[in-house]
């Protein structure tokens, strides 16, 4: 199955997407993922959008599309793949039509202020990319799965949190009427816990 993933940042793409990953046995591809790991290895793309990550902007669509179709070009992706954080874009969405038919794309519908809490208390793994929020672990600074270092990441601080949300209304909330149009669409309540989330998604995807 090819699944999209639209949500407002913070609103659990990643976390639904390991959960996605492991029950259906298709990758998770983020798009943020790939970023950071370029950002953390300080590679020439690394070091050419470390600002704009930082700030909370969008990645140019060229480069971001160009890296999306590689991925989805390797032999893991053959079964399907679940796209976490792409597309962004109203030109990332036509250019990803032009290489895939999708399925399926799951809105997470969460409000602003569920966003701000989860995002604030977030904790994130370099090392396995695990995400996890301070709520639910035992030590805030250990990853639970493969035992790394947690790092709160740089775009969680409060201003840029707030940016992201305004890039995410004007740039890629227009989306869920581009899917919606395609008849693809199905819209998740994403408040509740991970369990409970979770299980809508399952209900909803096509069989
Ligand atoms: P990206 O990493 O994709 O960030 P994002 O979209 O802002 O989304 P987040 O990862 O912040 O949130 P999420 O929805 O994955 O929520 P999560 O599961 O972590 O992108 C980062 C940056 O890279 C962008 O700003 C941009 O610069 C660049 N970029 C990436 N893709 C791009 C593209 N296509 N084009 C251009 N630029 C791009 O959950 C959040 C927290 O809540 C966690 O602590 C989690 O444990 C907790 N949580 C999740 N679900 C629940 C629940 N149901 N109950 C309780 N807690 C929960
Ligand atoms: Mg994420």
């Amino acid at each position: 199955m090819k699944i999209i993933l639209l949500g407002a940042p913070g609103s659990g793409k990643g976390t639904m997407a390991q959960k996605l990953t492991n029950e259906l046995g298709i990758p998770q591809i983020s798009t943020g993922d790939i970023f950071r790991k370029n950002l953390k290895e300080e590679t020439p793309l690394g070091l050419q959008i470390k600002d704009i990550v930082s700030g909370g902007g969008l990645v140019p669509d060229e480069i971001t599309i160009e890296i999306v179709k590689n991925r989805l070009a390797e032999a893991d992706c053959a079964n399907g793949f679940i796209l976490d954080g792409f597309p962004r874009s109203l030109v990332q969405a036509e250019a990803l039509d032009k290489f895939q038919d999708i399925d399926c794309a799951v809105n997470l519908d969460v409000s602003n202020d569920v966003i701000v809490a989860r995002l604030s208390g977030r904790r994130f793994c370099p090392d396995c990319n695990g995400t996890f929020h301070v709520s639910t672990l035992s030590d805030a600074n250990v990853c639970p799965v493969c035992g790394g270092k947690l790092v709160i990441r740089q775009d969680d601080r409060e201003e840029t949190v707030l940016e992201r949300l305004r890039i995410y209304g004007e740039t890629t909330f227009p989306l869920i009427d581009y899917y919606a149009r395609q008849g693809k669409l199905v819209t998740v309540d994403g408040s509740g816990g991970i369990e409970v989330v979770y299980r809508r998604i399952l209900e909803v995807l096509p069989r």
